[in-house]
């Protein structure tokens, strides 16, 4: 017989909540045979009470879960409404203030309020856990936090949202635009109503400062993150990544530079080969650069309630064996303030498509612009016409390793030369 149960205390009932519930009364047997206790539901908070066909006998339902946090008999407080603000942000405080440990998987929450969550949970000696908040069912905390505790780490990069993932290799495998892809996102429940904040690159900016905090030993930053989306993909820009043996990913990267800390967030153009680019669907994938351990990758589902919930689960295991850790990998006054490294440094090759003026010198003018710079060019293709109009080109070319500042100024003077028209596209070139 389990010494004592593990009193839980569940605030959300939908995909994740919904999902953890199943999953606790599956494992139950398992949980009690890791841990010496029996985890129980004794007390759980939705927006109604309404009879959801899960496994929460005898537990007390909340209407608010803020007073559950305040009131309830319980041992954990489990986190699984979502938002920055509001509900659960206030009943999160609320337990850590009583020396509740928390489990939760809200990243905005975190991204906006994690030093001083993790600082009040210092104070009162528990955890802040949070393993399904970056990377759903991919144990990619826990591998940061504990696992690579020996390393420097020098870079994390990966696809932190499934949405995204899934409209690039749908727009790539099946030749389909952007827009249509994102309809059969959301027929298929991946997107939401409003996308901005997935296809918009948010949601992967808050994933990346946590991410960048473990791996740093620095104090979040979720505001120095440069966030760039992907609804100006097109399906020319997927055939000349094609072409060169590229993918185009939605990357969060956040890297020790000699300009201090870079953390962006952008289509990125990968080699075809890497473990990132081979990375499709709603998966999620993180590689991690230590120097120790050298790099290694993690691919799984980022999404889903029973993946997001086993990560959710484990949180659980570790709390119920006693095992309390700092949230961000040390103590909140030991993370350091890590010094941002401004975009305009940042170096590394380049793809840029134009429309260029079909006449003879266009392509000479640009070349010299680029020179002029310094920038020097591995490749430039002219693709095809450029849209309805006939007196003007396509044109794809990719540049050797330079800076953001030097492209953006040598692509506004070809502007200004009257050879390109339209906005020009640009995407980074990671190595991964
Ligand atoms: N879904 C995923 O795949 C996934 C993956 C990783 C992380 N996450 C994170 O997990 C968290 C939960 O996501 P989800 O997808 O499970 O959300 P969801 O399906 O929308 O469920 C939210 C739950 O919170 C409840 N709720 C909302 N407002 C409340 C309030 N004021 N008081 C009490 N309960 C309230 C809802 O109650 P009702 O049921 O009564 O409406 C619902 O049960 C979020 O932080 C999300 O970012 C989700």
């Amino acid at each position: 017989m389990p010494d004592k149960p593990l009193k839980v205390g569940l605030a959300g009932l939908g995909t994740v909540g919904g999902a953890l519930a199943r999953l606790m009364a599956a494992r139950r047997d398992d949980f009690v045979a890791r841990t010496g206790r029996s985890p129980e539901i004794v007390a759980f908070s939705a927006r109604s009470d309404g009879d959801r066909a899960l496994p929460l006998e005898g537990a007390v339902f909340f209407a608010d879960p803020v007073t559950m946090a305040e009131k309830a008999d319980i041992d954990v407080f489990v986190e699984l409404i979502g938002g920055a603000e509001g509900p659960a942000y206030a009943a999160v405080k609320a337990a850590l203030a009583r020396g509740v440990p928390v489990v939760t998987a809200n990243k905005a929450m975190l991204a906006a309020h994690g030093l001083e969550l993790a600082e009040m949970a210092e104070r009162s000696g528990v955890s802040l856990a949070y393993e399904a908040a970056v990377g759903g069912g991919v144990p990619v905390i826990k591998t940061l936090r504990e696992a690579l505790a020996g390393n420097r780490i020098l870079r994390v990069s990966g696809i932190l949202n499934g949405t995204c993932n899934y409209i690039l290799s749908r727009m790539e495998t099946e030749r389909l635009p952007f827009d249509v892809c994102l309809k059969e996102a959301q027929r298929l429940g991946y997107a939401e109503a409003d996308p901005t904040f997935d296809v918009g690159g948010f949601d992967t900016a808050h994933k990346l400062s946590i991410l960048a905090s473990l791996a740093f030993g620095a104090r979040i930053d979720a505001g120095a993150v440069t966030v760039e989306g992907i609804e100006t993909i097109t399906l020319a820009d997927l055939a000349a990544a094609d072409d060169l043996g590229f993918r185009i990913k939605l990357l969060g990267v956040a890297a020790r530079t000699d300009h201090g800390v870079e953390q962006r967030v952008h289509p990125t153009m990968i080699a075809k080969s890497s473990a990132l680019a081979q990375t499709m669907g709603v998966l999620n994938a993180v590689t991690i650069d230590g120097d120790a351990v050298g790099a290694l990758t993690l691919i799984g589902p980022g999404a889903g309630g029973a993946a997001t919930a086993s990560a959710v689960a484990a949180d659980l295991v570790d709390l119920a064996r006693g095992a309390v850790a700092p949230a961000f990998g040390r103590p909140v006054g030991a993370l350091v303030e890590a010094e941002r490294a401004s975009l305009q440094r940042h170096e590394g090759g380049y793809y840029v498509r134009l429309s260029v003026l079909d006449k003879p010198g266009s392509l000479a003018a640009i070349a010299r612009r680029m020179a002029d710079r310094a920038i020097s060019m591995e490749s430039i293709v002219q693709k095809r016409a450029g849209g309805d109009d006939a007196a003007y080109v396509s044109v794809a070319l990719i540049t050797h390793a330079t800076t953001e500042t030097a492209i953006r100024e040598a692509l506004a003077l070809t502007l200004q030369d009257g050879v390109v028209r339209d906005k020009p596209q640009l995407i980074r070139i990671e190595r991964a």
